[in-house]
């Protein structure tokens, strides 16, 4: 690591929020037959037909098991959800070899309880490992649990790489460095993050400008699917594999792991990072940005955290940090700033020449560690997050900059970063139709609303809660409409969601719309079909998975 290397403005600051769902729990007519009677007895059923078929039984964890609570705990990444209105498994699995995964279906499925599938935990409403409270108390659900499930193989010949859905993102960006020092790979930045949650869900990081989506890099990938069989691209068929590649993989089946492409990069690359306030014209800069960023060289990827800072009535202002990958030298770098992107000023001293690898570890905020941070999933933090997106289709102006501004400087103590990645390049050569991710051409912008907070209080959380909920109304003027976009892997629980036990034959596809194709567009009725064709009963049910459709 070169000693100069600056700290990017983490990704991870702080912010707030709260979960407003009403705790009310009638329970759903639907599975009182069938949960009431099966509840005492379904996980010890459940266990028998789970050492029957495996012959294991250490890597199933009842409330009782004294590890259960660590397990759980794990890979957790926002304690709101540890909140006791949030209902926990009846058992964890902990899968050490495909057919573990394969059996747990199978034994859920037959003694009447949910999965929940967790790969990396990041989940951004927590539905990887508790059931959010609804109008209808939910049945009693297993967690598989992949983490163990993480190898990554990678195989330079051709190019290619096998990932368990259990490894993180910096499993995988460190051994297809290792592999080489020209490999890489594009997805998101944050390396704790799970494999089975982001490439399903799309994924995209510092690289999306060059070569698009991580779901974009899938070859392959081997899936349990609702009747426990283990599919691979040739025996899942196209449209499941479609599916996977940007629906998420919740509503389909399990992924066990994907057969990546790996991405060329060059030896060394270049970051910086410049802080702009509004002292320092950050608004003017803003806004010129956003009429180039979509358009720079593919090689270029410029993002914007911006957020107010200070303290009232005293300092506070706005911070606008431009940060910045390009894949190639910092001279080459200098040369294409002083001709695109003038303004801004960079110098040969805000810039770092690095290998790829060491740009992962800058833009996560890892400093001044050994690669092999990028190794531990632990969380980072033991705190509370509340994200929301939209899309930008047209820049916003001057004036709808500051008027967001003085939105931000009203609200202290609202900790919210607004991060905003520019797409363009590769992004608008794939089609709306090619993954379900439909954001492509003409979504020029990528926005996060973005708040962590460490205090516990549940009036804290519903503060914040609250507060993004205003925010994200405030913000409809200068947003994508009709609908109003989203992504899938900022999950959003306040768009909408399914009800246990909801009749789901059309009904719930026509309820499940109003959201569902905020996240996929025209993709969503795709994916309901997929749905129908794949998992007919519903069995991979969330609240926000993809109702089925029947042709
Ligand atoms: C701090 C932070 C930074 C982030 N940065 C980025 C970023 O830069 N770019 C970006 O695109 N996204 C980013 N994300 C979002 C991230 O991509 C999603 O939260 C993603 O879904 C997490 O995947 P996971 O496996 O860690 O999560 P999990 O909580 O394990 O799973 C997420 C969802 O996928 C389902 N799922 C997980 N694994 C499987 C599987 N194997 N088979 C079937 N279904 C499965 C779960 O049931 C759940 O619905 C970030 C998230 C956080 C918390
Ligand atoms: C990195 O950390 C080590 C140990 O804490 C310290 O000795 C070293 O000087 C640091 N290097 C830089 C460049 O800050
Ligand atoms: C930019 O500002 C953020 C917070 O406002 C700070 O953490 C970071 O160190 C700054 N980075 C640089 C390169 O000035
Ligand atoms: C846990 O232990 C209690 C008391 O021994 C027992 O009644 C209960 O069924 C057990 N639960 C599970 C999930 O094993
Ligand atoms: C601020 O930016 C605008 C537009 O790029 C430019 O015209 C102006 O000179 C800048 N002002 C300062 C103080 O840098
Ligand atoms: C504002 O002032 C406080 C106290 O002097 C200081 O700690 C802080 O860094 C300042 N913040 C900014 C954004 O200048
Ligand atoms: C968060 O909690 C987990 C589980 O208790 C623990 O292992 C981890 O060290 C904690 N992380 C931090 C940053 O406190
Ligand atoms: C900010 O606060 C002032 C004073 O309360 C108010 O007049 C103004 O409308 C607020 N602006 C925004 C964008 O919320």
């Amino acid at each position: 690591m070169g000693s100069a290397m600056a700290s990017p403005v983490s990704a991870y600051f702080a912010f707030l929020c709260l979960l407003i769902l009403s705790a009310s729990s009638s329970s759903s007519s639907l599975w009182v037959a069938a949960v009431g009677e099966a509840h005492g007895s379904a996980h010890e059923s459940f266990l028998r037909c789970f050492h029957e078929r495996t012959l294991r039984s250490q890597i199933v964890y009842t409330p009782n098991t004294t590890s259960y609570f660590n397990v759980f705990r794990s890979t957790i990444q926002n304690v709101r959800f540890l909140s006791p209105e949030n209902s926990r498994p009846v058992l964890i699995v902990t899968p050490t070899e495909e057919a573990h995964a394969q059996a747990a279906v199978l034994c859920s499925r037959r003694h009447g309880l949910r999965v929940r599938v967790r790969s990396g935990g990041h989940d951004y409403e927590g539905l990887s490992y508790v059931a959010v409270p609804g109008a209808t108390s939910s049945r009693p659900f297993v967690i598989i649990d992949l983490a163990n499930l993480h190898a990554v193989d990678v195989d330079m010949e051709t190019r290619t790489a096998w990932v368990g859905a259990g490894a993180t993102l910096g499993e995988v960006y460190y051994y297809i460095a290792r592999a080489s020092p020209t490999a890489g790979f594009p997805a998101g930045i944050c390396p704790t993050v799970g494999v089975g949650g982001h490439v399903s869900g799309g994924g995209f990081g510092t690289m999306l400008r060059k070569y698009g989506l991580a779901a974009d890099q899938v070859v392959d990938a081997r899936v349990v699917d609702a009747r426990g069989r283990l599919l691979d691209r040739a025996s899942m068929g196209e449209d499941l594999f479609w599916a996977i590649r940007g629906g998420g993989a919740v509503s389909f089946g399990v992924v066990l792991a994907y057969r990546l492409r790996v991405v060329d990069v060059p030896r060394t690359v270049t970051v910086f990072t410049i802080n702009k306030t509004l002292q320092q014209n950050a608004t003017q800069l803003v806004a010129r940005w956003q009429n180039i960023a979509d358009k720079f060289d593919d090689d270029l990827f410029i993002r914007v955290l911006a957020q107010a800072v200070g303290e009232a009535g005293r300092n506070r202002t706005v911070n606008a940090a431009f940060e910045c990958l390009y894949l190639g030298g910092a001279q080459e770098l200098l040369d294409y700033m002083g001709k695109a992107f003038p303004e801004l000023g960079a110098q040969a001293g805000n810039l770092i020449e690095l290998p790829w690898i060491d740009s992962v570890k800058y833009f996560a905020g890892y400093q001044n560690r050994s690669r092999e941070i990028l190794l531990d999933r632990r969380p980072e933090f033991n705190s509370s997050f509340k994200a929301k997106s939209d899309f930008l289709e047209q820049p916003i102006s001057v004036e709808g900059l500051e008027h967001i501004w003085e939105f931000l400087l009203n609200s202290t103590g609202e900790p919210m970063t607004m991060i905003i990645d520019p797409f363009g390049g590769r992004m608008d050569e794939v089609s709306a139709e090619a993954t379900p991710f439909p954001h492509r051409r003409g979504s020029r912008y990528n926005i996060q609303y973005f708040m962590r907070w460490f205090e516990t209080e549940a009036a804290v959380t519903r503060r914040h809660l609250e507060w993004m909920r205003e925010l994200y109304g405030f913000m409809a003027p200068y947003v994508t409409r009709n609908p109003r976009a989203a992504y899938i892997n900022y999950k959003d629980i306040d768009l909408g969601r399914n009800e246990e036990g909801e009749a789901w034959a059309g009904g719930s596809y026509v309820k499940a719309r109003d959201w569902g194709t905020k996240y996929f567009k025209g993709n969503f009725r795709r994916l309901a079909y997929v749905k129908g064709k794949v998992d007919p009963d519903n069995f991979f049910w969330s609240e926000q998975s993809v109702p089925p459709l029947f042709a």
